[in-house]
């Protein structure tokens, strides 16, 4: 080590230090200021036993990963009973499935009156329905919610476009840090990934919207890059027009640089319908029918074309098991519990992921915010109204990376809070449809603290967490619940 390397070491390890000093100071200040004035928030002390900056190591830019860490050799994933759901507890929505062909055969999707019941239908009362006890294990980072709530984000112009250009980034980063692939996830031992084909709905109802388009491409490409960079083999995008065609025909290029690397198959299917608003079921109903056509023996020459399209031009028989996604979801796959999963797919399971919602938060907007402060006062003013505080417990992130062996274990909808029961709660709510983003409606005084903490009173009881290999924006868990996060060579019981 050189005498420079060394300085900068110590002074990494100063600042560290003054982060930690001030963090706890700040946490301090906010469980007062709490304390005298909301009753029932004082949950934050336990939840912050690893906050982000215990570890020194720098975010990597790619995500390759030279070896499994030693506690997940020849790992068994736990799982939830299903159960769970089926008593009521939580949201069980994520907007993807992997299942078998044969099991989703089992689901008429031909008549489906909304968006969701695709994953609805086939959850029905279904006992087969099983989601991992560590989150890392099998999640999804949502991202149309969030890209959504930033469109036409400020009333002046030049800090909409900073903020949309922002969110861009974003995506654009996780899409670039994708492109160096791991090789050994499929190819190690028992994978359902190399017999699955994903089938992707896409619907873009314009071309003239600029900022819907550029997003539904990059939405869509960030999912696509997500798949290959776990191995799937083929996926399939579908749409009902001209403007879903251009749209995925942009993506796919957009991914030219992966597919150098390592092929997949990516295929655009356009769909004769004027069922235009249910894209998902159409795209599901149809698979079904290109699925029945090659089971039975006749017929099938009549339609080769159009299973080619669908299945490839291999053996059309070669496909066991599909993952369903909407254009917008991020997979996240530990590649040591792949074996786990594939068992539980050939049992007839069907795999729901754990889907984690990105939140607006400070920390990815801290230098424009800083920058308007000058130019538009009252634009930054509203901006800091807008997003989550870089303070307190809202700052106090969990970096989670499954490749060095960190864990998310399931705890339920058990609120970290100080109530008498923290697990009977239903914190669904007030009058907002999804609970993550109620604390962000209406306007409230960002300079007050109280005002913060009460606005942002459900937030506040989960810790935030931070995926390093995903968009790195600080996500909770859609359907409620609580993990604990763990670094310290744990893995997650049953
Ligand atoms: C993992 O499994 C293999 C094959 O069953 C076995 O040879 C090996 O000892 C196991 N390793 C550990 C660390 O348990
Ligand atoms: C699904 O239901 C519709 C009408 O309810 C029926 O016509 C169709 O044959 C069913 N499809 C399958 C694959 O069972
Ligand atoms: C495709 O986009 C155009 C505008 O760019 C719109 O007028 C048209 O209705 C869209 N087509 C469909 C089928 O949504
Ligand atoms: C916002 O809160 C701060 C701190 O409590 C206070 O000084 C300020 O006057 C408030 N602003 C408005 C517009 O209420």
């Amino acid at each position: 080590m050189t005498t420079n390397d060394c300085k900068l070491h110590i002074r990494t390890f100063f600042v560290a230090v003054l982060l930690i000093l001030s963090a706890s100071w700040r946490l301090y200040d906010e469980i007062i200021a709490t304390k005298n004035n909301l009753r029932t928030i004082e949950p934050i002390r336990q939840y912050i036993h690893s906050p982000s900056y215990s570890r020194f190591t720098p975010p990597k830019n790619c995500l390759l990963t030279q070896q499994y860490p030693k506690h997940f050799v020849n790992y068994t994933a736990p799982f939830i009973p299903p159960s769970q759901w089926m008593e009521g507890e939580g949201d069980i929505y994520s907007g993807m499935w992997w299942q078998s062909i044969d099991s989703m055969m089992g689901t008429n999707y031909s008549k489906l009156g909304f968006l969701e019941a695709v994953s609805l239908k086939s959850f029905q009362n279904n006992e087969r329905v099983i989601q991992t006890v560590d989150w890392l294990d099998l999640a999804v980072e949502h991202l149309s919610k969030y890209v959504k709530y930033f469109a036409r984000f400020s009333s002046t112009e030049d800090v909409s476009t900073a903020v949309e250009d922002r969110v861009a980034e974003l995506l654009e980063a996780y899409i670039k840090r994708t492109s160096c692939r791991e090789d050994t996830i499929s190819s190690s031992f028992q994978s359902a990934i190399p017999s699955t084909i994903a089938i992707l709905p896409l619907r873009v109802t314009s071309l003239e919207n600029q900022y819907d388009v550029r997003f539904l491409r990059l939405q869509l490409t960030a999912t696509l890059a997500s798949l290959w960079a776990a191995g799937f083999p083929r996926a399939v995008v579908v749409g009902v027009s001209h403007n879903e065609s251009v749209v995925s025909k942009e993506a796919f290029g957009l991914l030219k640089a992966h597919l150098k690397t390592s092929f997949m198959e990516l295929q655009y299917v356009q769909l004769d319908t004027n069922d235009l608003a249910l894209v998902p079921k159409a795209a599901l109903a149809n698979f079904q029918k290109i699925i029945a056509v090659t089971k039975s023996s006749k017929d099938s020459r009549a339609n080769n074309a159009e299973i080619a399209d669908w299945l490839g031009n291999d053996n059309p028989s070669k496909w066991k098991y599909i993952y369903f996604t909407e254009p917008d979801l991020i997979l996240h796959l530990r590649p040591e519990a792949i074996r786990s999963l594939s068992i539980e797919l050939e049992k007839n399971h069907i795999l729901n992921a754990h889907r984690l919602q990105p939140l607006p938060h400070m920390k990815q907007f801290s230098d424009i915010v800083g920058h308007v402060a000058f130019s538009h006062p009252k634009a930054a003013s509203k901006f800091r109204n807008k997003v989550l505080p870089d303070q307190a417990s809202f700052a106090a992130l969990h970096p989670l990376d499954p490749s060095s062996g960190d864990v998310c274990c399931d705890q339920g909808k058990f609120y970290p809070s100080h109530l008498d029961d923290p697990t009977s709660p239903a914190k669904k709510g007030r009058n907002c449809w999804l609970w993550e983003f109620c604390g962000f409606l209406g306007n409230a005084n960002a300079s007050d603290w109280n005002a913060v903490v009460k606005r942002h009173n459900l937030l506040v009881l989960h810790p935030l967490l931070l995926l390093d290999r995903g968009t790195r924006i600080p996500l909770v868990h859609h359907g409620q619940r609580v993990c604990t996060p763990r670094r310290d060579g744990a893995v997650c019981l049953g």
